[in-house]
C-alpha cells in the first residue's frame, strides 16, 4: 500500500514543474541554468533562493531551506504534508484522493451547509435590503475589497429566511439546529436575524460560524456568536489563522489582537501576520495553535483595563508555553481598529516594529497605579519588582534593573541583590484586578434561594421560562438583574431553553456568566416540574409585593393629604389581595 502511494507521490511530482508550482507563489527569475527568487522562509531581501528546473528541487543558500514542490507547499502554507500533495494535484489537474476519515466525512456534511449559508449571507448583503448595512460598512471603512477577502455577509430581517432557503435544498432541520443556524419551539426561527454577518472559519480556513453584528438596532447585544457545534469548537479557533499561517511563517511573527474587527483592519493594511482572540483570554488548544508555529507572537489588546489585564494573562500563558511574545500598547484610542483609522498605517506598523518584552511592560504594569512616595507602596512595587527580576531569569535585564531601582529609590545595591538571591520565595505578584463591589456577606434568605432557582428552572426549561414571562413581575433591583435580562435575550434568540447552550452562550458575557455560575452552584436538579416553578414565583412575586405594601404603609403614615391617603390604602387592599 505505502509502494503504490509512493508511486502515486512520484507519478504527481513527475508531472509537475517545481518552477510553476514556486512561481505561483512568489516571483521567479531565470538566470542561466537556474531561476531564483527571495526566500519566503526567512528574512529575505535579495533572491536567495534557487530553484533547479533540471533536479525538480529548491534550496536557499542562507537559510538553508530545500526541498520538492511538495515541501514548499507544505511550508509555503503551512498546511499537512498531504494536503500540499493535494494542492500540487490539484494545479496540475491530477486527481488525487485525499483518504479522509469518519470524522472528516460526516463534518463535510455540516461544512457544506455553513458554506451555503455564508452565500447566502453575501448575497444578502447586495441586494436592496442590504443599503443601509452597506452603508454601515462603508462608514467604518471596510471597503468591498475587505467585504470580499472576509466573505462578509448580512442576515435578513426575518424569521425564517435562512431556513426556508436551506430547508428548499434538502438540507433537514436536525442539521440546521446542530449547527447553531435555527431555533425552534412552535415554529422554526432563524437565529441570526438583521445583523452583519462575519463568518469564523476553522484553522483549515472552513466557515464553521459566524459573529453577527449589530449595525441598526440600539441596545441589543452588539455581537452574537455561534455557540459550540458540532463543528464549531471555539477553544480551537481564532480568527484569520488559516490566511495569518502562511503570512506569520514568512514574517517570523504573528499580531494577536483581541476583536476581530481590529484583525480585519490590520490586514487590510498589508499586515496579515494577524490573527483576533475573539475575547481576552486563550483556551489551551489556542496556545497550542499559536504554538505551532513557531514564530513571535505580538500581544496588541485594545488600550483599556481589560486589554491590559489581558496582556499580563495571555502574555504569562505564552511565555509559560515556551513562546517568544513582543508586546505593544497603543494610546490613543480603544482598539488598533479605531488607531489605524485615526493615525493610518504606518503609526501602527511603527509601533508592531517596536515591540516591549514582557519585563518592560509588567515593569510598566506594576507601577503604572501606584504612588511610590507613599512607603508601603513604594515597598510592595519593590517586591513585585524584585519576583520579576527572578522570574526573568535574565542576569542582564537583573543588573540593569537592580541599578535603578538603586539609584531611582536611592536603595542598598547589596541589600536588593541580598533579597533576590533569598530562598524564600516573594509573595505572588498580582495583575491588577477590577475591584468587584464587596458585598455584605448575608445569610442567603428564603427569597434568594427561591430567586435563584426560578433562574436555574428558567435556564433549564422553556415552559418555566414562558411561565417567568407570563406573571410579568416588576423584578427588584438584585444582583441577578442581568442574568435575567439576558436569559430573556437568549429566549428571544432561541425560543427554547437548553442549558448546555444557554452557558456557552452566556460564557460570552463575562460580567452575566460570573453571576451565572454562582445561581448553578449546589443547584442539583435535573427535574423541572412546573408545580416548583410556581413555588418559586410565588415566592418572589410575594416578597415584591409585600416589599411595596411596605413602602406604601410607610407612604400613608406620612401623607398629610386625606384623599391621598385613602388611595394609598386602597392600594394596599389591592395588592394584599394579590398576593399568593
Ligand atoms: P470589542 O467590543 O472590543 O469589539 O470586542 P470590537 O472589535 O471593537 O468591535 P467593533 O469595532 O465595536 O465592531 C472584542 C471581541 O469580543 C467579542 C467579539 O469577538 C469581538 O471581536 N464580543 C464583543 C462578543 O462576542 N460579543 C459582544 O457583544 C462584544
Ligand atoms: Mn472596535
Amino acid at each position: 500500500m505505502q509502494e503504490k502511494k509512493d508511486n502515486e507521490f512520484n507519478l504527481i511530482l513527475s508531472k509537475a514543474d517545481i518552477v510553476e508550482i514556486i512561481s505561483s507563489y512568489i516571483e521567479l527569475k531565470p538566470q542561466g541554468k537556474n531561476y531564483f527568487g527571495v526566500c519566503p522562509f526567512h528574512d529575505d531581501h535579495s533572491p536567495s533562493m534557487s530553484v533547479s528546473k533540471d533536479k525538480q528541487i529548491y534550496k536557499c543558500f542562507v537559510c538553508g531551506a530545500s526541498g520538492n514542490a511538495f515541501k514548499f507547499v507544505e511550508d509555503y502554507l503551512n498546511i499537512p504534508f498531504l494536503e500540499a500533495v493535494k494542492v500540487v494535484s490539484d494545479k496540475i489537474g491530477y486527481n488525487f484522493k485525499l483518504k479522509q476519515s469518519k470524522e472528516d466525512i460526516k463534518n463535510n456534511k455540516y461544512y457544506d451547509v455553513m458554506e451555503l449559508a455564508t452565500l447566502f449571507y453575501q448575497n444578502n448583503l447586495k441586494t436592496k435590503d442590504g443599503k443601509e448595512a452597506r452603508e454601515y460598512l462603508k462608514k467604518r471603512g471596510i471597503t468591498d475589497e475587505i467585504i470580499k477577502d472576509f466573505s462578509i455577509g448580512l442576515a435578513p430581517n426575518k424569521n425564517d429566511s435562512l431556513y426556508k432557503l436551506l430547508t428548499k435544498k434538502n438540507i433537514d432541520k436536525k442539521t440546521l439546529s446542530e449547527l447553531g443556524l435555527i431555533g425552534e419551539s412552535d415554529n422554526v426561527y432563524d437565529l441570526f436575524r438583521n445583523r452583519i454577518m462575519f463568518p469564523l472559519k476553522s484553522p483549515k480556513g472552513r466557515v464553521n460560524g459566524f459573529s453577527g453584528r449589530i449595525y441598526n438596532q440600539e441596545g441589543k447585544t452588539k455581537y452574537i456568536n455561534t455557540r459550540e457545534t458540532v463543528v464549531f469548537k471555539k477553544r480551537e479557533n481564532l480568527y484569520n489563522f488559516h490566511l495569518a499561517a502562511p503570512a506569520a511563517r514568512r514574517e517570523k511573527s504573528l499580531i494577536i489582537c483581541e476583536g476581530f474587527m481590529d484583525a480585519i483592519r490590520i490586514y487590510s493594511i498589508g499586515v496579515k501576520n494577524v490573527v483576533a482572540t475573539m475575547g481576552t483570554a486563550l483556551a489551551k488548544e489556542q496556545i497550542e495553535l499559536l504554538k505551532s508555529l513557531n514564530v513571535k507572537i505580538i500581544i496588541v489588546m485594545d488600550n483599556d483595563n481589560a486589554g491590559e489585564m489581558a496582556t499580563v494573562s495571555i502574555g504569562r500563558d505564552l511565555l509559560d508555553n515556551g513562546i517568544d511574545i513582543g508586546i505593544v500598547r497603543l494610546t490613543g484610542k480603544k482598539d488598533p481598529d479605531e488607531y489605524i483609522l485615526a493615525n493610518g498605517p504606518n503609526a501602527f506598523i511603527d509601533n508592531i516594529k517596536n515591540p516591549m518584552n514582557y519585563y518592560e511592560f509588567m515593569e510598566k504594569n506594576l507601577r503604572k497605579d501606584k504612588n511610590l512616595n507613599n512607603s508601603v507602596e513604594l515597598t510592595s512595587y519593590i517586591n513585585d519588582m524584585i519576583k520579576l527580576i527572578i522570574e526573568s531569569k535574565d542576569p542582564l535585564f537583573m543588573e540593569i534593573e537592580v541599578n535603578k531601582l538603586a539609584n531611582e529609590f536611592n536603595l542598598d545595591k547589596s541589600l536588593l541583590l541580598s533579597r533576590i538571591n533569598m530562598d524564600e520565595p516573594i509573595k505572588e505578584i498580582k495583575a491588577p484586578t477590577k475591584e468587584k463591589p464587596k458585598e455584605k456577606v448575608k445569610k442567603s434568605t428564603k427569597f434568594d434561594k427561591a430567586f435563584k432557582s426560578m433562574l436555574y428552572y428558567m435556564m433549564n426549561d422553556t415552559n418555566c421560562m414562558r411561565m417567568f414571562l407570563r406573571r410579568n413581575l416588576d423584578l427588584p433591583q438584585t444582583r441577578y438583574g442581568l442574568v435575567v435580562d439576558n436569559l430573556v435575550y437568549y429566549f428571544e434568540l432561541t425560543r427554547e431553553m437548553d442549558f448546555a447552550s444557554y452557558i456557552s452562550f452566556v460564557e460570552d458575557y463575562e460580567d452575566v456568566s460570573f453571576f451565572v455560575k454562582e445561581i448553578i452552584e449546589n443547584q442539583k436538579n435535573e427535574d423541572f416540574k412546573e408545580e416548583d416553578m410556581k413555588v418559586f414565583l410565588d415566592i418572589v412575586e410575594n416578597t415584591i409585593k409585600e416589599k411595596l405594601i411596605l413602602e406604601k404603609k410607610k407612604a400613608m403614615q406620612n401623607e398629610l393629604d386625606i384623599s391621598m391617603k385613602k388611595k394609598l390604602f386602597e392600594e394596599i387592599i389591592e395588592l394584599k389581595r394579590g398576593m399568593c
